[in-house]
């Protein structure tokens, strides 16, 4: 048993980040079992998702979509925010229901959650029917963890540490027409309300040549697209001892010639101009930005400790405008944190104002145990804090609907990735600024990038119909 430590997470050393090769189990002894699997949160957890569906079905199992016909269940979880904890211990319910009838299930809980010290001991004393659980540092670890596991016993196998980079690790990608690839694991900025630095590690960077290595293979099984994908990409490179930094690594995957590259999530504290020159170059670089403000109040980036003012993200973000062709950026915004008044709130309107993001993810601040927010005075009650989200929210949807109407009759290029959602005649994809189209095509385009004239805008998607390029001759 290993149990997570709030303290140890914390530490940052100048110790040299281990290469690892990623080992893999051989087993057949689940073979013909069924897991169910739920990933909660971010990208890079999904990502996560699909290293832990690679390991399940390297055992010889096969995925199914109901909890009551699961051998081995998984959450694979989130600690961003306390709503992210309150849906695993929900399921938790459910699960324990289960396991009465079915004790020979066995339940396994990873991701972000598994690291914080208070909820592995939560798992431990109060929930002794989950039989493992993993952290983010030893996923690969799983598939020996399962082997060893006996219905009933649990085993916690948690480690606070910096962490390793391994390398080879296989994914069952969830896609065969855009994928994710790890650029940088970690964080390093301890933004005062982030539980982030404390669940991953700090901040390690993949070799460059690796990275490109793993575009180019995807490029050839067909991949139209890859999101490199970090907590801050544009701190990669600053931990390799060769000297390379995002602006080279984004040079290089440009030049795989793969028709997509996207990246998330960017700090505005280290995006340098070089970066913003080779995204403008590349045409295979996409022009979308996630930026996150978090807030418009110098007094309150500061308490964050995010490292910028105000006035150095406007001038950023202007850069951006100016020197992309075209380019859609947004954002993250966090209300009612700790001694936000009503005139620092007003301060992230305006920025919102000047701005005028193309969207936005809005959040209500939300204490994490161990970070130093949590422990900072807050005594604004939880409905002032709503009202401003609220009234956020509409200021933001406002600027998303304007930015989405300025597509209409214009022809875009759009990745077609598969059926509308909301009507199975049409097919759904994305624009190069991340605009998500309902089109009217055939179900052939799915996998191809094609011409696509905008005939509506909603707040949050856009409809269209395929165009061929008629013909100069
Ligand atoms: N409370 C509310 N929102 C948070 N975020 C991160 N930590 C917290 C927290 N404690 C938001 C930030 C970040 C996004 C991924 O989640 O806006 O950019
Ligand atoms: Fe959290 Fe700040 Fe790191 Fe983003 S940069 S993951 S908000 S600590």
């Amino acid at each position: 048993m290993n149990l997570p430590d709030l303290k140890k997470a914390k530490e940052r050393t100048k110790n040299k980040v281990e290469y690892k090769e990623n080992p893999m189990v051989e087993s057949n002894s689940f073979l013909g079992k069924k897991y169910f699997l739920r990933t909660y949160g971010c990208q890079m957890n999904e990502h996560d998702g699909e290293q832990i569906e690679a390991i399940l079905e390297h055992l010889g199992m096969s995925p199914c979509d109901e909890l009551e016909t699961a051998d081995v269940i998984v959450l694979n979880t989130c600690a961003i925010r306390e709503n992210a904890h309150d849906k695993v211990f929900g399921y938790l319910g459910r699960i324990k229901h289960l396991k009465k009838e079915r004790p020979e299930v066995l339940v396994c809980i990873g991701g972000c959650m598994s690291q914080e010290e208070s909820v592995a001991n939560e798992l431990l004393k109060r929930h002794p029917y989950v039989n493992i659980v993993f952290g983010t540092h030893n996923i690969h670890e799983l598939g020996s963890m399962l082997l060893e596991a006996k219905t009933g016993s649990q085993d916690i196998e948690v480690y606070s540490k910096e962490g390793e980079v391994y390398e080879h690790v296989p994914y069952k990608r969830a896609s065969n027409i855009t994928a994710w690839v790890n650029i940088i694991y970690g964080c390093d900025k301890f933004c005062t309300y982030c539980i982030v630095p404390y669940t991953r590690g700090k901040e390690r960077s993949r070799k460059l040549e690796e990275i490109v290595k793993e575009v180019e293979e995807l490029k050839e099984k067909g991949y139209q697209e890859v999101t490199l994908l970090g907590q801050n990409v544009n701190a990669y490179g600053h931990d390799l001892e060769e000297n390379v930094e995002f602006s080279d690594l984004l040079e290089e995957v440009a030049k795989t010639g793969i028709p997509r590259i996207r990246f998330v999530t960017s700090h505005p504290w280290n995006f340098t101009e070089k970066m913003i020159e080779k995204i403008a170059k590349y045409d295979n670089i996409m022009p979308y930005i996630h930026l996150p403000l978090q807030s418009g109040s110098d007094r309150i980036l500061k308490l964050m400790g995010r490292k910028y003012t105000k006035e150095e993200y406007l001038t950023l973000f202007k850069k951006m405008k100016e020197k992309i062709p075209n380019v859609a950026i947004t954002t993250d915004i966090i209300v009612g944190f700790p001694g936000e008044t009503e005139e620092d709130f007003l301060e992230t309107l305006e920025v919102v104002n000047e701005c005028k993001f193309d969207g936005a993810y809005t959040f209500i601040f939300s204490p994490r145990e161990g970070t130093p927010a949590a422990k900072m005075k807050d005594d604004t009650p939880l409905e002032v804090k709503e009202e401003r989200l609220q009234r956020l929210n509409e200021v933001i949807n406002e600027y998303s609907k304007k930015a989405n109407l300025k597509y209409v009759d214009k022809v875009v290029p759009v990745l077609i990735l598969g059926v509308s959602e909301k009507d199975q005649n049409k097919v759904y994809g994305y624009t190069d600024t991340m605009k998500l189209v309902n089109v009217d095509a055939s179900k052939e385009t799915i996998g191809k990038i094609i011409d696509v004239k905008i005939t509506d805008a909603k707040s949050f998607s856009l409809d269209g119909q395929e165009t061929k390029k008629e013909s100069v001759h």
